[in-house]
């Protein structure tokens, strides 16, 4: 029997809703074929975006969306991608299969996009091969009102209002595929792209986000603190909002990384051991934000996470398209009750990513569309999006068959909405033993609770053929008790409880 205490008078400060984030670049079939097929496709689409897919993202409340990379962001000119489809330049993407890029999908689409998920916009700028000037118009164009030549230009590629940006980044992974640079330099090279993403309308600040670390080079982080934290005042703000860290998972280390469908239980605690690591880092990057930023003004922007395996047999190796189970579905339940319990910090988050690469949440085939085990995890944890972390615990005992690949068997996060619904998610990572969750909530006496669970055997997963092998159903063997409730969670599954 595990205790779970849930203290709902101790309220620990808002989960933001961008915690729930994605990513999509323009990497093998994420935007094209995954989120845009164009507006003369017979796949169903609103001016070029799938249907099937937007109306899947909506329904999982996609918060924010970052684009276009990734590595890609640091090669891609946004000049090359507007105005007339037939003028625009043609380029190698050379990071991601050498294949040619058409920028068919270019600022507007993106935004079009944006606009029909109903959701934030979190652009990736060019630092590593761009000039500061680029940088600059390309804000002016996308959030100038007035009469300047990049809003003239929007205007005469057919867009007469100026868009919202709420998120900006200045570079991608500068310490490698963004230029190489050691954490100084880019840090000097930050103040001064930085200083020219100005706030073009009124009342609307776009948020800065700083190249931050690759996993544990907490240098990195050191660096790049030291050299453009600075306080904001009443009338100025500081050079930045945000620091990304960049964390996968994969299993069998960077140049094996393992089968995402082919494993075994060894491989499983493995993987699940590895995705915990992400706590030590939030942990001690933060510690060294701490240092200069104590009151935590500055989000950790963790905007590239999930499991990253080796490619299907048969596909491009340029494309990262990789096949999904429940090992996934654990992968993310445990990341994101890791963010919740360290909203403090962690600001942002973007699993990589959207569509067709990585550990995605859809997977499309022509014009057939999967849901992954992955998205349904955040669609069960889409409640947790602008709500309160509740100060909670639980008892665990370690799982797993090797002392080294040992982990907790339950992951766990509590948080209560403005309608005052307590929501409860948690993760069992054993492979074969369900365990009772005996819960106490402190001075609450509970009136109503419904569940929602996602369960299957470890190698699970939905294909073409077999859309809804595994998806989420209702969960209703939870007892009330004196001081809360008490229920079993199977196996191998990630649950939502709601408490009113
Ligand atoms: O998500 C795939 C790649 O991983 C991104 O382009 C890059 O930022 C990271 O190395």
């Amino acid at each position: 029997m595990a205790k779970l205490v849930i203290h709902p008078g101790r309220k620990k400060g808002k989960i933001e809703k961008e915690i729930y984030g994605h990513f999509s670049e323009h990497l093998g079939r994420c935007i094209y074929e995954g989120l845009y097929v164009g507006e003369n496709s017979e796949i169903p689409n609103t001016n070029g975006m799938r249907t099937d897919v937007v109306e899947a993202l909506k329904e999982m409340k996609i918060p924010v969306l970052r684009w276009p990379g990734g590595c890609f962001a640091d090669e891609y000119h946004w000049m090359d991608g507007i105005g007339p489809k037939e003028t625009r330049k043609k380029m190698i993407n050379t990071h991601w299969g050498g294949v040619v890029e058409d920028n068919s999908f270019g600022t507007h689409e993106f935004m079009e996009l944006c606009r029909q998920l109903g959701c934030e916009v979190y652009i990736n700028g060019n630092l590593g091969s761009g000039t500061v000037r680029e940088m600059s118009e390309w804000v002016e164009y996308l959030t100038f009102e007035g009469v300047s030549p990049m809003a003239e230009l929007r205007k005469a590629n057919g867009h007469e209002e100026a868009w919202d940006v709420e998120f900006f980044g200045v570079g991608n992974e500068n310490w490698g595929c963004g230029g190489n640079m050691n954490p100084e330099h880019y840090a000097n090279e930050y103040r001064r792209y930085q200083t020219y993403v100005r706030d073009y309308k009124h009342g609307k600040r776009i948020k800065k986000i700083a190249c931050g670390a690759n996993v544990d080079d907490y240098e990195w982080t050191e660096g790049v603190m030291k050299t453009c934290f600075k306080h904001s005042l009443p009338f100025q703000h500081g050079f930045m909002d945000g620091l990304s860290l960049h964390y996968y998972t994969h299993p069998e280390g960077w140049e094996i990384k393992g089968s995402a469908t082919d494993f075994d239980e060894k491989v499983w605690y493995k993987t699940l051991k590895k995705t915990l690591y992400m706590e030590t880092l939030i942990k001690r990057h933060g510690a060294i934000m701490d240092k200069y930023d104590p009151d935590k003004n500055i989000g950790m922007i963790i905007d590239e996470w999930g499991t990253w395996f080796t490619c299907e047999p048969g596909t491009n190796p340029g494309f990262l398209y990789q096949q999904n189970t429940m090992r996934d579905a654990l992968v993310a339940g445990i990341n994101l009750n890791l963010f919740n319990k360290n909203c403090d910090r962690v600001k942002m988050a973007n699993i990589a990513q959207l569509v067709n690469v990585l550990q995605s949440v859809i997977l499309t085939e022509g014009e057939k569309m999967i849901k992954t085990p992955t998205y349904h995890v955040f669609n069960m944890y889409k409640y947790h999006q602008g709500s309160t972390l509740l100060d909670s615990s639980i008892e665990t005992k370690e799982v797993g068959l090797e002392k080294e690949w040992m982990v907790p068997n339950l992951s766990e996060s509590v948080s209560v909405d403005e309608e005052g619904t307590i929501h409860i998610t948690v993760a069992n990572l054993s492979v074969e033993e369900a365990f009772t969750i005996d819960t106490t909530i402190i001075d609450k006496k509970v009136e109503s609770v419904t569940g929602e669970i996602l369960v299957n055997e470890m190698r699970a997963k939905n294909t073409f053929e077999e859309p809804e092998a595994v998806h989420t159903v209702e969960f209703n063997k939870i007892e009330l008790t004196d001081q809360g409730i008490k229920f079993e969670i199977p196996a191998c599954s990630v649950i939502h409880i709601a408490i009113q």
